[in-house]
């Protein structure tokens, strides 16, 4: 029993934003192979085989310990395969994952990132961008510093959108007339992208769980 769990791997496999697409041929090997998958409801809906394939699924929910329980269950017989969205790298389950499971026990599949699709469709080169996470949290103040030419790419989540994040950056010294690329529903057919001020921002209605990008 032992040796077969210290042989199993969890394999993290990063679905990209949305699209099956833009996610690479070798996460969607190992989805299609899983034996046990755990992901969103979404994510599950969209790439679970059917119930007679005997395959096992868990949808994540906020019962962080119930999905690390049911890993270490399966994982004693064989592989499991947890389905991120965009990438492991950024802000998922990986964080979790590593501080419960020894590293060797962990492969990671990259993914396309919602905040490198968000650059690449404003043809916008990102090496210099700083990057942070609105999504259930709060960034340090010192990284929404402002210095002109700042590029600031930004997770969001339902109360901290569009409309919220501008003054915040504006108390942090961002002018109102910096520029806000506001970035929804990526790789879907109803993606949307505009491109208003800070100030016409906190004018319009809030656009939540996107990307914001803010050009200094
Ligand atoms: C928990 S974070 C996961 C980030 C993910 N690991 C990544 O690399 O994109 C979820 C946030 O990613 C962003 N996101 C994910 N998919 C998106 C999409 N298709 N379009 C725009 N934003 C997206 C939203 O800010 C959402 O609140």
């Amino acid at each position: 029993m032992e040796t077969a769990t210290v042989n199993h791997k969890i394999i993290i496999a990063g679905i990209g934003p949305g699209n099956p697409d833009y996610m690479v041929p070798l996460a969607k090997k190992a989805i299609a192979g899983a034996k046990a998958l755990v992901g969103g409801r979404r994510a599950l809906a969209q790439f679970a085989a059917p119930a007679e394939s005997g395959q096992k699924t868990l949808a994540v929910t906020r019962d962080i310990a119930g999905v690390l329980a049911f890993i270490a269950r399966e994982l004693v017989r064989h592989d499991v395969v947890v389905m991120v969205s965009g990438d492991p790298g950024y802000y998922s389950l990986l964080d979790a994952l590593r501080r419960n499971f020894p590293v060797e026990r962990i492969a990671v599949i990259p993914g396309i990132s919602a905040l490198q699709l968000a650059f690449a469709r404003l043809a916008l080169p990102w090496h210099d961008a700083r990057l942070v996470s609105f999504h259930g949290r709060r960034p340090p103040e010192s990284s929404l510093s402002y210095v002109p030419g700042t590029i600031l790419g930004m997770l969001t989540d339902g109360a901290q959108n569009s409309k919220t994040i501008p003054p915040l950056l504006i108390a942090q010294g961002w002018p109102k007339d910096a520029r806000l690329h506001i970035c929804m529903r990526l790789s879907y057919e109803d993606e949307e992208i505009r491109t208003v001020s800070f100030a016409e921002a906190m004018k319009l209605p809030a656009y939540a769980s996107g990307i914001l990008i803010a050009e200094g």
